[in-house]
């Protein structure tokens, strides 16, 4: 594309995970999308879309977003010195997502609804106003994503068995498995969607749904069919996971790997403990902990205070 908006996104690692690995007979990798440059999966679509955007003309961009695709946007217009405007729900987006999207210049709009209304009034607004709609529902996100798949099959040097991966509004799940297929292989996906927010596995949309991982807190995803369609033709599954486990995952993988992911993340990983499967696994960690401090903060042990004397110290580190 002509020009190539980019953040040098991709080339992610691929982190054995010996902890989960011991804990569920498999040999588990997980896919760190958080080290992507504004902390998710989003860039990878992000740099096709709004290359694309340019090419078409485009002054502006817009998106319905849970916050990282909000970011995303808001950093490659910025960096292709289009206009972005980002509708996201009033008090439901992490902190570090609000910062980003700020910070990169875009007008944020805090929409007193859920995520589904504001995709389906960006939708509306994109059909009105000569602006790009950068949600999933843009093909060029998907083609863009879909090298996640590409890069697991290479670094692996073969295709993994299984792959876990979180699904909220599910381009991300749609894109994987384009990319699987054009590698001409076929591991079976596993999608993950928080129980409050579950409309796949219910089979009918959610009008209220609720979860902590508020980046798949969707009730109604744009890319229903393509999801199931992956999950079928894969021979996977589509299944949900509690609150609780997923804070359970969250807790593990940055107590135990080092690997701090943000919440709706580790839904990949609650589902893969909660359904151990056999083989070579790869959890995908769409997204950045960092972006999300409240979570871990209510989540971690509190900090100890303490005076600025030896003794005080001493007995801070090392008491019980
Ligand atoms: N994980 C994270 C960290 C996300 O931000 C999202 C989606 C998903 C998983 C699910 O991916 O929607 O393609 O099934 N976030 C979108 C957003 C909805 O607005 O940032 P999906």
């Amino acid at each position: 594309m002509d020009p190539l908006v980019t953040l040098e996104e991709g080339d992610t690692p691929l982190i054995p995970s010996p902890a989960l690995s011991e804990r569920t007979g498999a040999e588990v990798w997980l896919k760190f999308e958080g080290a992507n440059p504004t902390g998710s999966f989003k860039d990878r679509g992000m740099t096709v879309a709004v290359s694309a955007a340019v090419e078409e003309g485009a002054e502006a961009v817009i998106c319905a977003s849970t916050g990282n695709t909000a970011a995303s946007a808001a950093a490659y217009a910025a960096r292709a010195g289009l206009r972005g405007a980002v509708i996201v729900p009033e008090g439901k987006i992490a902190a570090g997502k609000l910062a980003q999207a700020l910070m990169h210049g875009a007008k944020v709009i805090a929409l007193q609804g859920n995520f589904d209304q504001a995709l389906a009034l960006v939708r509306e607004l994109a059909e009105r106003q000569p602006i790009a709609l950068v949600n999933s529902v843009n093909e060029y996100r998907i083609e863009g994503q879909k090298t996640g798949a590409f890069e697991v099959c290479d670094q692996l040097g073969e295709p993994p068995d299984v792959l876990c991966i979180p699904v909220g509004n599910a381009g991300n799940i749609t894109a994987w498995w384009r990319g699987f297929r054009e590698y001409d292989v076929a591991p079976r996906l596993h999608g993950y969607q928080a129980e409050g927010a579950a409309p796949l596995v219910h089979g009918a949309p959610v009008e209220n749904p609720e979860t902590v991982a508020s980046a798949i807190r969707i009730g109604n995803p744009a890319r229903w069919e393509d999801a199931m369609d992956a999950v079928t033709s894969s021979r996977g599954e589509i299944r949900a996971v509690s609150d609780a486990e997923i804070l359970e995952a969250y807790t593990f993988l940055g107590a135990r790997e080092g690997v701090f992911c943000e919440p709706a993340s580790a839904a990949s990983v609650a589902g893969l403990l909660k359904h151990p499967v056999e083989g070579r696994v790869v959890c995908v960690l769409t997204g950045h902990g960092l972006k999300d401090p409240a979570t871990a903060m209510a989540q971690a042990t509190s900090v100890i205070p303490c005076e600025p004397e030896i003794d005080a110290v001493e007995k801070a580190v090392f008491g019980a």
